[in-house]
């Protein structure tokens, strides 16, 4: 399929961070924009699904070239307690196993199913390269990328891409949204030791990411990273310098295990060095290579 051709994509989690601008972004593109909602539709591109009951309108994917399915309970919204571990594993598991059975039963060989996951996949990789060959990690994180990566089992016949989607930095929400109001304050500083690795991509480059796996289709496991991971004492510095706020308060690790938990050990002090090898090797080009210029993007963004 030439990379021009207007095609209909089908969205899950469009009412996300991520999905809001993707489904903007597909549509700037000229691409037909339907979108699995778990509520009563509103308007005709808008078709029911529920990952909880297994209720699906199949009209979603009548004539449809791609879906790109991000829903998903979110990972650090609350606490983890068992109950929310649960909830996190099991709407993805849960919803990913219905729309791959949905898309098989679709009758189109070309549906191209574009799924994601998360650079979590890794585990604690410390300081080591991961490219999408790199073995899954340990922890609870690297456990529900690889629940959700294998729920697509049912669409095996089909083009599948799983997108592990590493920090995505952007305005109004995501990691900015959450690091802005300390920083701001000036009450930054490294997390932990700072050594650990953030592999960050701009919602920007990761929009124009799925529009070029879709174009290209690229099949298996994609790492959706900028190409310039930083460990978390750059990216305190960085966002210091950009916001001309002192970063000279370090969060302790113990403070953070108070405040968080598990949560803290997975997602702030540990992390994965992920490299875009497969973007790169098809010739995808980043608008923002570094995360001074994502982080710049975003703030002018907002
Ligand atoms: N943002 C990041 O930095 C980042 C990094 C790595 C991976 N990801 C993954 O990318 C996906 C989208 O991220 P996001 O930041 O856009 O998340 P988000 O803003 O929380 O949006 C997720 C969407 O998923 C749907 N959803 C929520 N709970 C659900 C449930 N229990 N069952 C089924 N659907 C549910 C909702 O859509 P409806 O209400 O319309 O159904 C929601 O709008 C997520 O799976 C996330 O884990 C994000």
């Amino acid at each position: 399929m030439h990379p021009m051709t207007a095609r209909t994509f089908v969205l899950t989690g469009a009412s996300g961070w991520l999905g809001q601008a993707l489904a903007a972004h597909l549509s700037a593109e000229g691409h037909t924009v339907r979108r699995l909602v778990r509520r009563a539709p509103a308007d005709a591109q808008e078709f029911r699904w529920d990952p909880a009951t297994g209720a699906f309108d199949r009209a979603a994917l009548s004539g449809a070239d791609v879906i790109v399915h991000l829903a998903g309970e979110g990972i650090a919204d609350a606490r983890w307690t068992a109950a929310r571990k649960q909830l996190i594993l099991r709407s993805r598991v849960d919803g990913t196993e219905l729309i791959a059975r949905e898309a098989a039963a679709a009758g189109n060989p070309n549906l191209h199913l574009i799924s994601a996951s998360a650079v979590g996949f890794y585990g604690n990789a410390g300081a080591q390269v991961c490219d999408e060959t790199a073995p899954s990690g340990s922890g609870f994180l690297a456990e529900v990328c690889r629940a959700w990566e294998g729920a697509t089992s049912a669409a095996a016949a089909l083009p599948v891409t799983h997108i592990r989607i590493g920090v995505v930095v952007g305005p109004g929400g995501g990691f900015l949204a959450r690091m802005l109001p300390i920083f701001s304050a000036g009450l930054g500083g490294r997390l932990g030791t700072g050594e650990a690795w953030t592999s960050w991509i701009s919602r920007h480059d990761l929009c124009r990411a799925i529009g070029w796996i879709a174009a290209h289709r690229i099949t298996g496991p994609v790492n959706l990273t900028g190409p310039a991971p930083c460990t978390n004492a750059d990216l305190t510095a960085e966002l210091g310098a950009l916001l001309h706020r002192p970063t000279r308060l370090p969060a302790p690790s113990f403070a953070l295990r108070l405040a968080m938990g598990e949560m803290a050990d997975e997602l702030l002090l540990a992390g994965q060095r992920a490299l875009p090898a497969r973007l790169q090797a098809t010739g995808f080009s980043f608008d923002h290579p570094t995360f001074r210029d994502a982080a710049r993007w975003a703030l002018e963004e907002k």
